[in-house]
């Protein structure tokens, strides 16, 4: 990111994607000249111009390009530039028809859309491969381009082909991990219901199998696991052919949790992390969707180690993909612009620059919004951009905790199988839930692979960890053999990674580590719940709660029962227990799923014991005052975001980067408003 930023004079990045073939080359000045007028100095360009650039096979067409290069670079704003590889042109597809994408029950899907390609088409992949390759060719070594945009949003629309040579790519790959066929039937379990295989021929996708039946359960989370790989292959394969010809940095934009590809191994590819994010307007809740952007943002951070990343999307307003629309109301997109920052983006970016007039995304917003400049929504770009402006200082600081949630998608394929105990149990559910509680108390937090160096936290989480390797449960363990808590919830540690269960009681990976042993898991049915009596005179949980969704026989090797049920299908059993380790290390277990109270009291009772606090802030204003710090060699950066109705008073000492004015015990962050009070750190 360090090498963006200093393309870019030191400063944040400000901009969109930019898509000037949308428009008559008669726009392009104003354009120019209302990004500078808003700030702007980088935009992504190319992103879906295949078909402009290459109208017949072999035949390319970069004038337009240039032109719009050089006109951007002569208002000094820079290029992050797209290889356009995207989507083919129909006459690609036309033309190659098996390069099309062929779903789970056989059907091939069309073009028209977008990503309309099979991740292993060969085809699709020498000619993104050639276009790739004359793009890099010809801007490599032009002033303009800041970095290089490698596709878009890989797997978005694509995330997994069950084609013939999505087949033949799928059986390359398994004899890749297993060598021979003895090993392959050992780890799928082929013994169970006569599905040994004799022949690498015989071995296909997980395509939709007989009515009212399960595919094999190692199948699917192998193709997963090659879904992810193989996408991640023409990733390589595209940045390789752009690293041989240019110097700029590299990368392709984020989903946060996306559930398709496997971020922490991706992550191991890019110069610079980046993401794209949308707000959701249903389904999270109050205040949920605020939340989901500070998580989101925490998981990009831990993706890119800490470093600085870069928001490469999120909208100025509205989308045009949910079910209803609304607008951001005034500020928010100030708030959401530098929440993003706070948690260590160093730019934002917005899909898109200039709302379009046509296509599927009309209804989008945009930094340039259809009634034009003379809107309460570019004048809120420009204030944004000019608080862009005023934050430089802020570049290349970082966010520092000492709490982690162990995160894994080969656990999130694993406990999203079916035919499991409950379908109420998922990941995303739980980690959510977690890390909400964190936030309403102001405690950041990191994401952290569960077999990566943990040295760094004092508190690991797991809120659901189903398939867990030998080396990660290990490594999880060792945390609280030196002295830290470790927090394990219910369904973790059942699985090896051939998805077979860990024999001798649950949750197999984490019995010793938790001093437990688990003999029967019931599920509660939709809308039960279980009373949950507190025995611990700790305050570790406050008092009585519920319980929904799990309830498992829990007994008592080398643990404290914290709390137990007092009904439900295990009444006076274990649910919360605490194993006490040499020195200060715990080790936790919750068995059902906690009320957010209980939860609330248990993490912050285990984040105080390790010496964690929460930023700042005035008592009972969570979560409507967000304080998160940023830290450099000289400084610190409190930034405070308050999404509430009422001004809100902090009491620090500094100045306020986006007023230039002292802050000082008196002062207030506005209703709805914010503020980055930089603090010079003793010599
Ligand atoms: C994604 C894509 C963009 C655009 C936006 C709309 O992030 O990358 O091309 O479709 O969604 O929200």
């Amino acid at each position: 990111m360090k090498r963006l930023t200093d393309r870019l004079g030191g400063r944040l990045a400000y901009g969109a994607d930019y898509n000037p073939e949308q428009w008559p080359e008669s726009y392009w000045p104003q354009d120019v000249q209302l990004m500078r007028e808003a700030g702007v100095n980088l935009v992504s360009v190319g992103i879906f111009s295949w078909a402009l650039l290459e109208p017949k096979e072999g035949l390319y067409e970069f004038g337009w390009l240039d032109r719009i290069i050089d006109l951007l670079h002569a208002n000094g704003i820079a290029v992050d530039l797209a290889n356009a590889s995207a989507t083919p042109p129909p006459w690609f597809s036309r033309r190659y028809p098996d390069s099309m994408l062929v779903d789970v029950n056989g059907i091939r899907r069309s073009y028209g859309g977008r990503q309309s390609f099979c991740p292993s088409s060969a085809e699709y992949r020498a000619a993104s491969s050639a276009l790739t390759a004359l793009i890099a060719d010809r801007y490599a070594d032009h002033p303009a381009v800041a970095m290089w945009h490698v596709h878009n949003e890989y797997g978005c629309h694509n995330w997994s082909c069950y084609c013939d040579a999505s087949a033949e790519a799928f059986r390359r790959w398994l004899q890749a991990r297993y060598s021979d066929l003895d090993a392959l039937n050992e780890a799928w379990g082929t013994s169970f219901w006569s599905q040994h295989y004799y022949d690498w021929a015989e071995i296909l996708p997980p395509r939709t199998p007989s009515y009212h039946t399960f595919a094999n359960p190692t199948q699917q989370l192998d193709f997963a696991r090659f879904s992810s790989d193989e996408l991640l292959d023409c990733f390589r394969a595209e940045a390789a052919v752009i690293r041989g010809r240019a110097a700029q940095p590299v990368t392709t934009n984020f989903m946060q949790f996306f559930k398709p590809l496997d971020y922490w191994t991706w992550s191991q590819e890019q110069d610079l992390i980046s993401n794209d994010h949308y707000r959701l307007a249903e389904g999270l809740g109050a205040g949920g969707a605020t939340h989901d952007l500070a998580m989101s943002a925490d998981l990009i951070r831990s993706l890119s180690d800490g470093a600085p990343w870069l928001l490469m999307e999120h909208s100025t307003s509205a989308v045009n993909w949910q079910p209803r629309n609304p607008a951001k109301p005034p500020g928010q997109m100030i708030r959401d612009s530098l929440t993003h920052l706070a948690r260590g983006a160093d730019g934002d970016l917005f899909f898109q620059w200039r709302a379009s007039k046509a296509g599927a995304e009309k209804f989008h917003s945009a930094m340039l919004p259809h009634a034009g400049t003379d809107t309460a929504r570019w004048r809120e770009v420009c204030a944004l951009g000019a608080h862009l402006g005023a934050l430089a200082d802020v570049v290349g600081s970082r966010v520092a905790t000492r709490i982690a949630i162990a995160f894994d998608w080969n656990a999130w394929w694993g406990v999203e199988l079916d035919s499991h105990p409950s379908i109420d149990v998922g990941m995303m559910g739980q980690v959510r839930r977690w890390h909400r509680v964190l936030w309403e108390q102001g405690i950041v937090c990191d994401f952290v692979h569960p077999g990566r160096d943990l040295a760094g936290y004092d508190v690991v989480l797991v809120p659901s960890l189903y398939l867990c390797t030998d080396e990660a449960a290990a490594n999880i363990s060792a945390v609280a053999a030196r002295g830290g808590s470790v927090v394990i919830g219910y369904f973790s540690g059942i699985v090896d990674q051939d998805d077979h269960i860990r024999l001798g009681g649950y949750p197999g990976a984490f019995a010793e580590l938790l001093g437990i042993r688990s003999e029967e898991f019931s599920p509660l049915l939709q809308g039960e719940q279980v009373r949950v009596t507190s025995k611990s005179d700790d305050a570790a949980m406050t008092g009585d709660s519920v319980g929904t969704i799990w309830t498992e026989l829990v007994n008592i090797e080398d643990a404290e029962v914290v709390a137990v049920f007092d009904d439900g299908p295990f009444p006076g059993g274990p649910v919360v227990t605490r194993r006490a380790l040499p020195g200060t290390g715990t080790a936790w277990y919750v068995g059902t799923e906690l009320d957010t109270a209980a939860m609330t009291g248990l993490l912050t009772n285990v984040c105080s014991a390790a010496g964690i606090e929460a930023a700042p802030r005035p008592a009972g204003q969570r979560p409507d005052l967000d304080v998160i710090v940023r830290q450099s060699d000289s400084a610190t950066y409190t930034f405070a975001i308050n999404h509430g109705a009422q001004d809100v008073p902090l009491d620090l000492t500094g100045t306020d980067l986006l007023t230039g004015r002292p802050w000082s015990g008196g002062s207030s962050v506005a209703a709805g408003g914010v503020a980055v009070i930089a603090r010079p750190l003793p010599a």
